[in-house]
């Protein structure tokens, strides 16, 4: 049975993490964006337990979370625009996909044996705890592989509820959408998923532009498959009306028509911000009602709808066959 304990401002929440790390136990840590399955990044039998844990493929790589600037060159090598990044943006939802040192000590497993490493700097709790365990910390989202992140511990209890883990809670995610993935190749930047920062914002303080991957595949983020943060129930998008009993996902002015099961809005006000931080609680919700149906209402393509709708795609594509070739 997972644990469920107080994150801020304790101690003994801290020193519980910290022990739990040490011994190569998984943890789960509150980040602004989504809740975190952390484990030490340079232990590999830590590591392997998060991947056994979510059933993740093993080509997909994972993040590791530093406490700032100085811990993050430790591991991967920063040019003069990933270091105006970092110091602009972190601690916050941006990682920073870079050259990996060597010698760098961060398990294979943790970047799937590629020459490169996703760096990023929480805010929150969970930076405390990487700055008293004194590594970097391997975290994905703290869901199975393909299903809905988690933006409340409870959400990783439910997830998890046959393992023995111990979860920091710290409320609801602040974000409650994945960081932004950028790619620093060269002296060229790719957008390897949109997230919180936008793409304008990075390519403003980076002074160059920010490219999206060219279609050949090569560079690209392993993790981002078609079907993803998928509920039990199908997807579609773009509703403007619903079949009968189906469930209702609005955005704005949208409201729910008379005929669907059930509804919520994940912003009445049009407030992206606020969309982003109800998405994956609201489409957990409405999977619950039971619908095998959710309709959802167009969200504008701009500023954070990009990541919303980037999210929703995913929920709503086709999914892996059961003995099937993507998670
Ligand atoms: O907000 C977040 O980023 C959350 C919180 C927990 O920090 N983490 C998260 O991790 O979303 P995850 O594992 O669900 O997604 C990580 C993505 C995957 O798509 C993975 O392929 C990509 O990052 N990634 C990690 N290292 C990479 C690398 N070296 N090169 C390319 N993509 C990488
Ligand atoms: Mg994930």
């Amino acid at each position: 049975m997972p644990e469920i304990i107080a994150a801020n401002h304790s101690t003994d929440a801290l020193n519980r993490a910290i022990a739990r790390l040490r011994a190569g136990e998984l943890v789960a840590i509150p980040t602004e964006t989504v809740y975190g399955l952390a484990a030490d990044a340079t232990n590999g039998e830590a590591v392997a337990k998060i991947f056994a844990t979510k059933q993740r493929p093993s080509f997909n790589p994972l993040i590791c979370h530093v406490d700032g600037v100085v811990m993050a060159q430790e591991y991967g090598k920063f040019g003069t625009v990933a270091e105006r990044l970092a110091n602009t943006f972190w601690p916050g939802p941006l990682t920073l996909v870079v050259p990996l040192r060597a010698d760098s000590g961060i398990h294979d497993l943790v970047t799937a044996g590629l020459g490169s490493v996703g760096l990023r700097c929480p805010r929150g709790f969970s930076r405390q705890v990487i700055s008293a365990f004194g590594r970097p910390l391997a975290a994905p989202s703290a869901n199975r592989s393909g299903r809905i992140s988690p933006t409340t511990a409870q959400h990783v209890a439910e997830e998890f509820s046959g393992e023995d883990l111990l979860i920091l809670d710290a409320g609801a995610c602040e974000a409650g959408l994945e960081s932004t993935i950028v790619k620093i190749d060269g002296n060229r930047l790719y957008l390897l998923r949109p997230g919180v920062i936008t793409a304008e914002e990075i390519a403003e303080v980076a002074g160059m532009p920010v490219e999206l991957p060219p279609a050949d595949g090569k560079v690209q983020a392993p993790g981002m498959m078609k079907s993803h943060y998928a509920p039990d129930a199908q997807v579609m998008l773009d509703c403007e009306a619903c079949p009968d009993g189906a469930a209702w996902l609005g955005f704005g002015n949208r409201v729910k028509p008379e005929n669907a099961a059930t509804g919520l809005n994940l912003s009445e006000t049009s407030n992206l911000v606020e969309a982003a931080a109800n998405l994956y609680a609201y489409l957990k919700q409405l999977d619950e009602s039971g619908a095998s149906l959710i309709c959802v209402s167009p969200v504008p393509q701009e500023e954070l709808g990009i990541a919303i709708n980037d999210r929703l795609r995913r929920a709503a594509a086709p999914r892996a066959s059961k003995s099937g070739e993507a998670v």
